[in-house]
């Protein structure tokens, strides 16, 4: 699909579809709507009537146009109240917009939305994602995928913003990064393993010249990394830490890590998920990984002056006659010990040993995303991910990334009195504690790995997949928080 930037006005415009956007109960049209509807010969009014059309957010409508006209179809997209448009409501009106042209099997689409905050940079930016991942659709594992996909939206031009190629560039360069993540997330643990993983990171490397260091499993072993090696003892796959860098030229202005919690499949281990506990699904359990590897793509190439280290302990966390037992102890590389308590807590295992890992490089500031705990999703539901840090100095960078970014972030309580359930007779702690405030305390249990650096915590569990089509998301990965990293390491 190509994507383009005009200053034709929308009355001159040619083409198969024109989506144009109507705000809340805008009964009177606004002057060049007005225009325009005259030059359809009324075709927009009738729609708005018909359709009792209130331009609601996230709302669209679509007719033909007669005959003799310029323009085949004539799309509507909701754009909600006036004041206080977010940019989030412009890119889901391109999401819309894309996905009516589409559904009215259009090949090309002209897009007219207004400006955000006079912003014409962040209007096509936003406009131009929520096009880019609307339009994408995941068809890598069916055998026709031609015939199931039908015809597609070939050219988008966004009206009104000529001169803002460089914002379409940087839209595309992020949505690569989400597209890489949704692949990495939805293909199943079959075909998504540790070594793939290292692979991914491997190949984004050389094409964008970052620097790779893969540990494998002796190598962590040299390092102390139990917990993380712990988790990954009983599978017959090999784990593989990764640590991809970018560097910018010159001195950079920040370091930063980003880990990704890479669980390529959850089964539970000896505590092994039971059937309705959704083990199907834990093929996305390296969601976080995902998001890393994805945020790693996107940030190769809009080359901010940032150092940034993107890491994941990647493994499986499987059953065989290697595996952990419940009660073993580990010993985690800062040497703090662990007592397991529940092998299907292995996310924070795997992460122990990455933030220590992390802190070492001398960043300024981690971030981890990890799919970590079924209590978050309890807490937040499926769109929201939580956000714990004991610094407001970065929890508030992640809650401003994340807002211009559209993922919602919550920022919860790092309440250091739940440390107790986690107290064990026989180690420094237990893995997991009692089952109210599961998140909280898994939270609680990853600052024990992290010394002095700023860090924040992200529970990504629910946001990773959507079962229902909701706005640029269709069913399936999400790609969350690549947006929201890209966001604030550029911030
Ligand atoms: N990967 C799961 C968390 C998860 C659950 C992600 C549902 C997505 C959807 C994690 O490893 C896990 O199993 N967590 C346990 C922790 C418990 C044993 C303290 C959970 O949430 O049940
Ligand atoms: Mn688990
Ligand atoms: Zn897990």
């Amino acid at each position: 699909m190509e994507l383009r930037v005009t200053n034709t006005p929308r009355l001159e415009w040619t083409g198969d579809a024109l989506a144009v956007g109507l705000f809340e109960d805008q009964v009177e049209l606004t002057d060049d709507l007005a225009a325009l509807d005259e030059k359809l010969a009324g075709t927009l009014k009738e729609l708005i009537t018909e359709t009792e059309f209130k331009g609601k957010e996230g709302s669209s409508a679509a007719t033909r146009v007669g005959g003799g006209s310029s323009i085949r179809k004539i799309i509507l997209v909701g754009l909600g109240k006036p004041d206080g448009l977010k940019l989030e409501t412009l890119r889901r009106a391109g999401a819309a917009s894309a996905k009516a042209a589409k559904k009215e099997k259009c090949k090309t689409l002209g897009i007219g939305l207004p400006l955000w905050n006079g912003d014409a940079a962040a209007t096509a930016q936003a406009i131009a994602e929520g096009v880019e991942l609307a339009l994408y659709q995941d068809t890598r594992f069916k055998s026709d995928p031609e015939e199931k996909q039908g015809p597609q939206v070939e050219q988008v031009e966004l009206l009104g913003l000529g001169g803002q190629e460089a914002a379409i560039t940087r839209a595309r360069q992020i949505c690569s990064g989400v597209i890489l993540a949704r692949e990495l997330v939805a293909a199943p643990a079959n075909i998504v393993t540790p070594i793939t993983l290292a692979e991914t990171a491997s190949a984004i490397a050389q094409e964008y010249g970052l620097e790779l260091e893969i540990l494998e499993r002796e190598d962590c072993e040299k390092l102390g990394m139990g917990a993380y090696l712990g988790v990954a003892q009983a599978s017959d796959l090999p784990p593989k830490f990764i640590h991809l860098t970018y560097k910018p030229e010159g001195t950079p202005r920040r370091k930063l890590a980003i880990i990704g919690k890479g669980l390529t499949f959850d089964s539970g281990g000896l505590n092994i998920k039971v059937s309705g506990s959704g083990i199907e699904m834990m093929k996305t359990d390296m969601g976080g990984a995902g998001a890393t590897l994805g945020a790693a793509k996107a940030i190769a190439q809009l080359k901010p002056d940032v150092e940034v280290h993107f890491i994941s302990a990647a493994t499986e966390n499987m059953i065989s006659g290697h595996a952990m037992h419940p009660g073993d102890i580990l010993t985690a590389s800062n040497g703090k010990t662990i007592e397991i308590n529940n092998t299907d807590a292995e996310g924070r295992l795997t992460l122990a040993d990455a933030l220590v890992f992390a802190e070492k490089l001398g960043v300024d500031a981690i971030v981890d995303l990890a799919t970590l705990t079924g209590a978050c999703v309890i807490a937040l539901g499926d769109n929201i991910a939580g956000l714990w840090s004991p610094s407001d100095e970065i929890a508030d960078q992640l809650l401003k990334a994340s807002e211009s970014a559209g993922e919602k972030l919550w920022r919860m309580p790092m309440e250091e009195t739940y440390f107790e359930g986690m107290k064990s007779v026989v180690a420094d702690m237990k893995n997991t504690g009692p089952r109210p405030g599961g998140a909280i305390t898994a939270a609680l249990f990853l600052k024990q790995f992290v010394k002095e650096t700023p860090w924040a915590h992200l529970d990504i569990a629910g946001p990773v997949w959507v079962d229902k089509e909701n706005g640029y998301n269709n069913p399936g990965a999400t790609g969350f928080g690549v947006r929201t990293l890209v966001s604030w390491v550029l911030s």
